[in-house]
């Protein structure tokens, strides 16, 4: 790994580096070297990760990860930073629950958020992987932007949330959400997703009005939507 820029950004203090296994596994694992607000950026990664021990394959990818040390709602703040920014390029992308973000039913980007625990809560590194190209060859899709204005764009957002009430961050993230009213199988049976709790789990209700909260590790969405 080469460091091969370092500079200030807001609050936030950025590593540009040009190859590394993964942005989160290094943060995950020298989290006690570094203050919060340290952002990690690759050109390249060799082993990036995807949620449920998927990998998560970069060819021209804005792959970065933040560490952060204050408990607090990135599951809302992330996806949310993210739409604010292609906003700002005029790109309209939507949410799938817990954090994908799609742009015209596609996948744009990912998001692993990784929380750290000994006893208490110590940190918690929340990894973005952004496909940049106009042409992606998996089945995704992507946008032809600048990697570090995007970059500051979504580090500008996410700074500016976390100054704003968690009701507004709430009320923007439901306005984006593309899983609300829709229907999804959950353990045999189809449920209707009535809405997103505070804490960033799914309320949803069963065909007899029961109501059951799940959380992000108990369906895989990809799957469950119907
Ligand atoms: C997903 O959709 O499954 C989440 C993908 C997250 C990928 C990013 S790329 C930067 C950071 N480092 C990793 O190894 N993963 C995240």
């Amino acid at each position: 790994m080469k460091i091969e820029k370092k500079e200030n950004f807001q609050s936030f203090h950025l590593i540009w580096v040009d190859e590394i296994d993964s942005t989160n596994t290094y943060l995950k694992t020298n989290y006690n070297l570094f203050e919060e607000y340290i952002v990690l950026i690759a050109k390249k990664q060799t082993q990036g990760r995807g949620r449920y021990n998927r990998i998560w394959e970069s060819n021209n990818d804005l792959c970065f990860s933040i560490l952060w040390k204050k408990h607090q709602r990135n599951a809302i703040l992330a996806p949310l930073a993210i739409i604010e920014a292609l906003k700002d390029f005029s790109i309209d992308a939507q949410i799938k629950w817990p954090n994908d973000i799609l742009l015209n039913g596609k996948k744009l980007c990912g998001i692993l958020i990784e929380d750290i625990y000994e006893e208490s809560f110590l940190a918690s590194v929340v990894g973005m992987g952004i496909n940049l190209e106009d042409k992606p060859s998996v089945d995704g899709v992507g946008v032809l932007l600048d990697k570090e204005e995007l970059l500051k764009g979504i580090l500008l957002n996410y700074e500016r949330l976390l100054n704003i009430s968690l009701n507004e961050c709430m009320t923007l993230y439901k306005k984006y959400s593309l899983v609300i009213g829709k229907y999804v199988h959950y353990e045999g049976h189809v449920c209707l997703v009535k809405d997103i709790n505070l804490d960033g789990s799914l309320c949803i209700t069963f065909k007899d009005g029961t109501i059951k909260n799940i959380y992000s590790n108990e369906i895989d969405i990809k799957n469950a939507m119907i």
